[in-house]
């Protein structure tokens, strides 16, 4: 199947006329999944937007598999936070026509689309419009839509950001078990440290704008129910926390003075 791509920013610099809005340096893995999270209007769907070549550099390179992405057509496909379905055509056939713009024969088109439905759980729905669908179907939909693309990487912009709780966590679980099969190569966008903690292999935070790199974490890819409750989960939430500034940084003598375990979670051996 189609293996993720490996993405480049290399001093990269975007900007709006005399604005400028980011300056990063960043290397991502084939198959590895990257968080974005900083300050709102810091810069992050400008990165993303620049990366499905939709925004050209001001200096510095974008690649995807060592090609600038102006001119790597169909490797990169966007998710957004609203989905962007047709709303006139069925779940079905928006699916279709991300088949046909791939190029897939007419004939083959309905039993592949029928196949994305099931693998996103919207087995037996592929004849509702998008109206007649929740914010999590629509959700789904453009995640089997966005498949049928077969990308490479995939830009997702806070993709989640619009649903409520439980269907958000049954979202990251679907996506976790997609990646999975894919190993598709992702950029994910949230505001949301735990979704961050969650889905990230590497967590990168951004200053506000002009979006920098503040700092990277890395996260050892747990993925797995209930990890998020796990002490070393603590310690890179509050590690994230106190670079956002949300909570003081962590000194260990101020944090947890009666309970050796927990501060010993929230210190780390970094
Ligand atoms: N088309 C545009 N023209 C001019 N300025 C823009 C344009 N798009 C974004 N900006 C500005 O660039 C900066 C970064 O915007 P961007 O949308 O990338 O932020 P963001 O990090 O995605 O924010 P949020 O978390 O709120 O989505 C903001 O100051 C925004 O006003
Ligand atoms: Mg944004």
């Amino acid at each position: 199947m189609s293996a993720g791509a490996r993405v480049r920013l290399e001093g990269l610099r975007l900007a709006f006329g005399d604005m400028p809005a980011a300056e990063v340096d960043l290397d991502v893995s084939p198959g590895e999944i990257v968080v974005l999270l900083g300050p709102s209007g810091c810069g992050k769907s400008t990165i993303l937007r620049a990366l499905a070549g939709l925004l050209r550099p001001v200096a510095g390179r974008a690649e995807v598999d060592g090609e600038p992405v102006g001119d790597a057509g169909g490797m990169c496909a966007m998710v957004f936070q609203e989905d962007a379905l047709l709303p006139w055509r069925t779940a079905g056939r928006n699916v279709e026509y991300a088949l046909k713009l791939r190029g897939v024969p007419r004939g083959e088109r309905r039993r592949q689309a029928g196949e994305l439905l099931t693998q996103v759980g919207l087995d037996g729905f592929s004849g509702y419009l998008p109206g007649q669908l929740s914010g999590g179907m629509r959700q789904r939909v453009q995640l089997a839509r966005t498949l049928a693309t077969r990308p490479r990487v995939m830009l997702m912009d806070e993709p989640f950001g619009a649903l409520d709780a439980q269907t958000r966590s049954e979202m990251q679980r679907l996506l976790v078990s997609v990646w999975q099969q894919y190993w598709t190569t992702i950029l994910f966008v949230t505001h949301d440290v735990d979704e961050a903690l969650l889905l990230a292999d590497r967590i990168v935070l951004l200053t506000p704008r002009p979006a920098r790199v503040a700092k990277v974490v890395d996260i050892p890819a747990p993925r797995r129910p209930g990890a998020q409750f796990e002490p070393e989960f603590a310690r890179h939430r509050y590690e994230i926390l106190a670079s956002m500034g949300e909570v003081p940084s962590a000194e260990p003598s101020q944090m947890a003075p009666e309970s050796p375990a927990g501060t010993r979670a929230l210190t780390g051996t970094e």
